[in-house]
């Protein structure tokens, strides 16, 4: 059932360009605007919406926060992001013009069903972005965008997070469509970069041996720290997560900007060091500011390994290992930077002797608070 791998990690990984497929499959028309069937919240109300809240915990509150920059981005609407497990118990400022998003693969998580039970109390209107067919979370709100990623069995979320983040760009890109935005034309050049991108993590998937080669040399250490700036932040945590799961290893995500408040006493000599470089073309002055984040901790001993564009030539003096991702629009450049941190975790986990699809203390549906 594991098809041939050694665990159903690595063949959730090996699935991600299907899921991704899968779950834009039908939602974009031949002319490349949205048709979202599930989402049983009429253009009117979400004209009326004035605020947008994602409510989400782990892997899924990572989606929520990139989500977060596509929507603001594309609709303008305030967007906040919350951990389902601190929203309801702050008295949140909700009401019938919020519009609630509630991220879960399981739709099972206590926590998220909590806070979407509250928003619901407030006359919020609810709307799951879920993985599990019938289970209580999409049950529960008003409508829900179904993930296609099939089940996921490892306990660490893969597929389901690329597909997340899929389903999240086409909420973004269909509420801009519905309300109007100044931009139309970007709205139509990224649906049709959407939907090319299962190609694009097809072709990362490809190069990921050097990835995992690296991974076995770092098994012995006890600290990585992930930098990312923009939509690569959220990605940063993300891999820390994975690591954190999976490898039992102390790893911290940053965002790059944040280093000289304080993080930066950390970087000390042959600490790893994994950034997340944006595209210099997109926001190129984030790009720049990167690099010299990486200047300086090269400087002060770390071991840098990069994840940056093809063709980005300015990283490459400053790289100890040089991770080449396939060269997206910004706001979906962490369906590609994500996966080679995925698999950076999974072997290490496998090079320390880790259970890699039952991490310990771990359950794959947290249905207590
Ligand atoms: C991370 C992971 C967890 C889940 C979190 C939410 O790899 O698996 O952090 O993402 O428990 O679970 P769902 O999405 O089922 O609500």
């Amino acid at each position: 059932e594991k098809g041939g791998y050694d665990y159903f990690m690595l063949k959730e990984i090996a699935e991600q360009p299907k899921a991704v497929a899968d779950t834009l499959l039908g939602r974009i028309d031949p002319a490349g605007s949205l048709t979202l069937d599930e989402v049983r919240i009429s253009p009117s109300e979400l004209r009326e919406i004035d605020k947008v809240v994602i409510v989400a915990c782990g892997t899924a509150f990572h989606a929520g926060l990139i989500a977060k920059y596509a929507i603001e981005h594309w609709t303008r609407i305030p967007c906040e992001v919350e951990l389902a497990s601190e929203f309801r118990y702050r008295d949140p400022i909700l009401d019938v013009q919020s519009l609630v998003i509630a991220i879960s693969q399981s739709g099972e998580t206590m926590d998220t069903l909590m806070a979407l039970r509250h928003a619901r109390e407030q006359g919020s209107k609810v709307l799951a972005i879920c993985n599990t067919n019938g289970s209580t979370i999409p049950r529960e709100s008003d409508a829900v965008l179904y993930t296609h990623a099939g089940p996921e069995v490892a306990v660490a979320s893969t597929k389901a997070f690329l597909t997340q983040l899929v389903a999240c760009y086409l909420v973004a890109l269909y509420l801009g469509q519905v309300r109007g935005t100044k931009w139309g034309d970007e709205i139509r050049d990224v649906v049709r970069e959407l939907s090319r991108i299962s190609v694009e993590v097809e072709r990362v998937l490809r190069t990921m041996e050097p990835v995992r080669a690296l991974a076995r040399t770092l098994a012995a250490k006890n600290t990585v720290l992930f930098l990312g700036r923009h939509v690569g932040y959220p990605v940063a945590l993300e891999g820390a997560l994975k690591l954190k799961e999976l490898a039992y290893m102390h790893a911290e995500g940053f965002a790059a900007g944040e280093l000289k408040h304080g993080p930066i006493a950390l970087i000390e000599e042959d600490l790893p060091v994994v950034v997340v470089v944006p595209s210099p073309r997109g926001r190129s002055v984030l790009h720049d500011k990167i690099v010299s984040n990486i200047q300086e901790i090269r400087a002060r001993g770390a071991r840098t390994i990069v994840i940056a564009e093809e063709g980005d030539e300015a990283v490459v003096p400053y790289a100890d290992h040089l991770i080449r991702i396939p060269a997206t629009p910004t706001l979906l450049q962490p369906l590609v930077a994500t996966v080679p941190l995925q698999v950076f975790a999974c072997e290490l986990a496998t090079a320390r002797g880790n259970e890699v699809d039952q991490p310990r203390n771990l359950a794959k549906s947290v249905t207590v608070e």
